[in-house]
């Protein structure tokens, strides 16, 4: 995958490009279908399926979201244990999708819950650039975000806030405005593409994917359900207010298994 989008990054105008695979070659058109020189084993055909459609970096960019869920749409226990909904399978994926992406994006709330690395560590690939929103600076130095020097982090603000303050515990803020208490996150994706960051993989948590989700800056989200009903807690995607069935959103549906997880990567490009 890694030289699917090297390939794809020193061509970006190409329809397709060819990589090696195993003895052979494998060639990539640009929305991920492929197509083998050679049979491949079942296990590689999924992850090409899955995967390549990730590898060609877009014009415009690229805003994936993930969340693991338990069948009852819950991402963590009530007061935010969510180690782990999902399991082994489901966090290498994670790692793979950090390794294909710019930068990987929180909330303050999923700092403060699992004091995440957001670090490729499962997998080859090069860590992307932390991204935290956090409107009002209110996170403490001692989330490893911070202070492990893995990889750069940037913290995003309200403006009013980064005027006042550019940088956080060593890393740089940068201020987008915001509507009430939301910060927009269409001007989030315009100040990271102004820097070349174009890819991004928002984990979480909820509230956050459910911003971009709302805002119609998602080009896919990708649910992973495990098999398990936590019962309370917290949940995944939520939009604040009574949505009529008729504005629910329908995207276009992969299904992939992913150990005892089923992935749903959803489509609203299509
Ligand atoms: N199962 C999974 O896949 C998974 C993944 C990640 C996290 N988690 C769990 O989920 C929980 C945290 O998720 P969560 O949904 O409660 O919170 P969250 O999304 O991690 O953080 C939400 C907070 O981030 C800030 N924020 C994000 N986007 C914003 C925007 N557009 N405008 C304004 N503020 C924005 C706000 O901070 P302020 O409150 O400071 O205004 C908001 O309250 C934790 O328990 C974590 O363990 C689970």
């Amino acid at each position: 995958m890694l030289a699917t989008r090297a390939a794809f990054a020193a061509q970006p105008e190409a329809k397709s490009i060819s990589v090696p695979l195993g003895t052979g070659s494998l060639s990539v058109a640009a929305q991920g279908d492929w197509q083998a020189s050679a049979p491949v084993e079942y296990e590689i055909a999924l992850q090409l399926d899955l995967y390549l459609p990730y590898c060609q970096p877009r014009r415009r960019g690229l805003a994936v979201a993930h969340i693991g869920q338990s069948l009852d749409g819950r991402i963590a226990t009530e007061n935010g244990e969510s180690r782990w909904v999902t399991g082994e399978a489901d966090l290498l994926h994670c790692h793979r999708m950090r390794a294909l992406a710019d930068v990987v994006i929180v909330g303050t709330r999923t700092v403060q819950a699992d004091d995440p690395q957001l670090t490729v560590r499962r997998c080859d690939g090069r860590n992307p650039v932390r991204v935290v929103i956090d409107p009002e600076l209110s996170l403490t130095d001692r989330h490893s975000v911070f202070r492990d020097g893995a990889a750069t982090t940037l913290v995003i603000a309200a403006q009013e806030y980064a005027k006042r303050r550019g940088e956080m515990h060593g890393s740089e803020v940068l201020g987008v405005p915001r509507t009430g208490r939301t910060l927009s996150v269409s001007a989030i994706r315009a100040a990271l593409g102004q820097r070349g960051l174009s890819v991004l993989f928002i984990e979480g948590g909820g509230i956050t994917i459910s911003h971009f989700l709302e805002a119609g800056c998602l080009d896919r989200l990708q649910i992973t359900i495990a098999p398990m009903i936590i019962g309370s807690g917290r949940f995944g995607v939520a939009i604040a207010g009574d949505r009529p069935l008729d504005r629910a959103f329908r995207p276009r549906i992969r299904r992939f298994n992913l150990g005892a997880d089923t992935l749903f990567d959803c489509d609203f490009d299509g």
